[in-house]
């Protein structure tokens, strides 16, 4: 053997050790985290955004507000949340006698960061009438100062069921906000948040990947911009994702949404191909967490998140009036 091959050979076989030492690894994380979400009685919960291991793990994954919903509904004494801090804190919201973690206190979610309550509260003043429709993407304090919450899966409806007559300052995204504002007569105020990875995705890209694939569907979450939301064939949450790909008759779809969605979508249909428009399409946030990380909380119990009662019980309100509507998926 020359020596060019033997030192490919040598960079090989260090390879697959160091792959097969991962793969260890992760079994041992994994065996760790069971034994340990035993021992505290807790359930682990992933958004559909978290890496492949994370959601492989995971008792639950699903979307920002379906997973708190899901958790409250367990015996659970803890609650360990792979998300990011808006979600842990709807998870202690509507679960006050549960502990919730939060693996990664720095994992939070830029999007929600764009309101802060002092300029709710102006905003408020300039438009008296208002009503207040919340993004779930943002603080337990906003929410505390909104009159009703809505997710990506319900938007439209929760929009539609508030009385004419008067106008809807709906917050953090513009983009969600202009998307309702096309799907109904009602007058909406927006505000000038958007999610950094959404907004990313641009026109061009979306237009490369169906020339790749021309045969390809085009489902867009609707945090995108409004033009890459025009070229797409169905415009749902992460959850109504999972729906359409499992009906949808086509056997390609491109998916204008965080990566993470893909472990699922191609683990349920494995009969279909799914692409991503654009392979820097990851929200950094999502990705913090680690099966170390999930160790380490359930070791130490932490990131404890809390919610002042005051907060909490006028949160809860925006929360109950949104869960009074029924979803779309
Ligand atoms: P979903 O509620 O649709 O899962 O979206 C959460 C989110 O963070 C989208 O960027
Ligand atoms: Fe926030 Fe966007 Fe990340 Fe969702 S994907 S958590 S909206 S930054």
């Amino acid at each position: 053997m020359g020596s060019g091959a033997g030192a490919r050979y040598g960079a090989e076989e260090k390879g697959r050790e160091k792959s097969m030492n991962n793969h260890y690894d992760e079994e041992r994380l994994k065996q760790s985290i069971r034994e340990l979400l035993k021992k505290r009685k807790a359930i682990l919960l992933a958004h559909n955004y978290q890496r492949d291991e994370i959601q492989e793990i995971a008792d639950i994954t699903g979307d920002s507000l379906g997973l708190s919903q899901a958790a409250a509904q367990t015996d659970a004494e803890v609650i360990v949340f792979c998300g990011v801090h808006f979600m842990a804190e709807s998870a202690t919201i509507l679960s006050p006698d549960k502990t919730v973690l939060l693996p990664r206190i720095e994992a939070g979610c830029p999007m929600a960061d764009m309101v802060t309550v002092k300029a709710l509260e102006k905003k408020k003043e300039e438009h008296p009438d208002a009503v207040v429709v919340c993004y779930v993407n943002s603080s337990a304090a906003i929410k505390a100062h909104s009159d009703i919450c809505c997710t990506s899966a319900n938007s439209v409806k929760v929009v539609n069921s508030i009385p004419n007559g008067r106008p809807i300052l709906l917050i953090p995204d513009t983009n969600l906000g202009r998307y309702v504002a096309s799907q109904t007569r009602k007058e909406i105020i927006l505000w000038p948040g958007f999610c950094p990875t959404h907004h990313r995705l641009k026109v061009e890209m979306v237009q490369r990947a169906k020339a790749e694939h021309p045969q390809a569907e085009f489902v867009a979450h609707p945090e995108c911009t409004p033009e890459v939301l025009k070229l797409a064939d169905y415009i749902c949450s992460t959850s109504g994702m999972y729906k359409y790909a499992r009906a949808s008759e086509a056997r390609e779809i491109i998916v204008g949404t965080e990566l993470g969605i893909l472990y699922r979508l191609r683990k349920e249909n494995p009969d279909k191909q799914f692409y991503e428009p654009w392979e820097d399409m990851i929200c950094p946030n999502m990705k913090l967490t680690t099966l170390e990380d999930v160790v380490y909380a359930l070791e130490s119990m932490v990131h404890i998140i809390t919610v002042p009662e005051d907060i909490r019980l006028k949160a809860r309100k925006a929360l109950d009036r949104m869960l009074e509507i029924p979803r779309d998926y």
